[in-house]
């Protein structure tokens, strides 16, 4: 199958994930749930999800215990969607080819539906402990204690990622240095944790659900960093290359508001260069754990050229 197609198959697949685990759009409070709706089901690439549901299939993972963590990364990164785009923040009025969250339900509302998505991704994760009863017996009941334990993991991951030492960490510089001179440690801490964090969140959730040991973790947090900083910087270029048709959101964003980017310390050939240089550390990292080139590789080589 070529990769456009079988990228199509796990887009369609996480949606359908997102379909079972997201909240119906009804009683009082439908109008907060209506906004969620509107910006999760928008579109978007649902990189997070596709590279923790590979990474953790790349480990021998086979269950559905994956699932509810797929949701849930997408719904926290869509919440840091609705926020990013705020007047407050980046003011951006486009967000996955629609109008943004603030612009069609208000500002409250758009923080209201961060909020109720960030909430929400924890009540879908913990869902995940309802899948492993395994029955009474000795050999069913010490797996279902294995899998509480990575179940415990990865939550702990998934809370202290998006946080403040993780991604809100990361927008906080963003937000604070923006029009402001920024140091070489400042920028890769804002790109580190802005972006890297979920995707890194991500990608290691993937691995220990799967049962991998300690250091492939550690190698898939490598990867993960590599692949975040890689993502960041393609998102710089975008912006400047991009139209908008293609991005689905405002080009020259960073621009108009005066950030200091990747971009605009080093040019445009050099970010280019850096994206494919992070990406094969990444490329290589991975290697190390499954000597064949399988979907996450080609999904990592499609991410340094894409073009949305
Ligand atoms: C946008 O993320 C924000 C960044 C971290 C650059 P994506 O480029 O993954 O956005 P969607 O999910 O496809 O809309
Ligand atoms: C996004 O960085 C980081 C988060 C949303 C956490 P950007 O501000 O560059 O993302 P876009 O370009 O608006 O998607
Ligand atoms: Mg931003
Ligand atoms: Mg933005
Ligand atoms: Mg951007």
């Amino acid at each position: 199958m070529a990769f456009s197609e079988e990228l199509k198959e796990r887009i369609e697949y996480t949606d359908s994930v997102l379909k079972t685990y997201m909240p119906k759009v009804e009683g009082f409070e439908k109008t907060v749930l209506s906004a969620m709706d509107y910006t999760v089901f928008a579109g978007g690439k649902r990189i997070r999800p596709i590279l923790m549901s590979e990474v953790y299939k790349l480990f021998g993972g086979n269950d559905k215990v994956i699932e509810p963590f797929m949701a849930a990364i997408e719904m926290i990164h869509t919440y840091s969607l609705i926020h990013d785009d705020l007047p407050a923040l980046d003011n951006d009025d486009y967000r996955r080819g629609r109008k943004t969250a603030h612009v069609v339900y208000g500002e409250a509302m758009a923080i209201l539906a961060g909020d109720g998505l960030l909430n929400f991704a924890y009540e879908t994760a913990t869902k995940a402990f309802d899948m492993v009863a395994e029955g009474k017996d000795n050999e069913g009941v010490a797996k279902e204690l294995l899998m509480r334990k990575r179940i415990e993991k990865a939550l702990s991951i998934l809370a202290s990622k998006p946080g403040v030492h993780g991604m809100i960490g990361g927008q906080t510089v963003d937000v604070e240095m923006t029009g402001q001179r920024l140091s070489k440690e400042q920028l890769v801490y804002i790109y580190e944790n802005k972006t890297g964090a979920l995707i890194e969140a991500a990608m290691t959730i993937g691995a220990i659900l799967a049962g991998a040991d300690e250091s492939a973790v550690e190698t898939i947090k490598n990867a993960a960093y590599n692949i975040g900083m890689a993502f960041q910087i393609q998102d710089d270029i975008l912006d400047e290359t991009a139209t908008f048709e293609e991005l689905g959101k405002p080009i020259h964003s960073d621009e108009e508001s005066g950030k200091v980017t990747y971009v605009t310390i080093h040019g445009m050939e050099a970010s280019s260069a850096e994206v494919e240089r992070l990406s094969n550390i990444a490329l290589d990292n991975i290697r190390g754990i499954r000597d064949e080139d399988g979907f996450v590789i080609e999904l990592v080589k499609y991410l340094i050229h894409r073009t949305n």
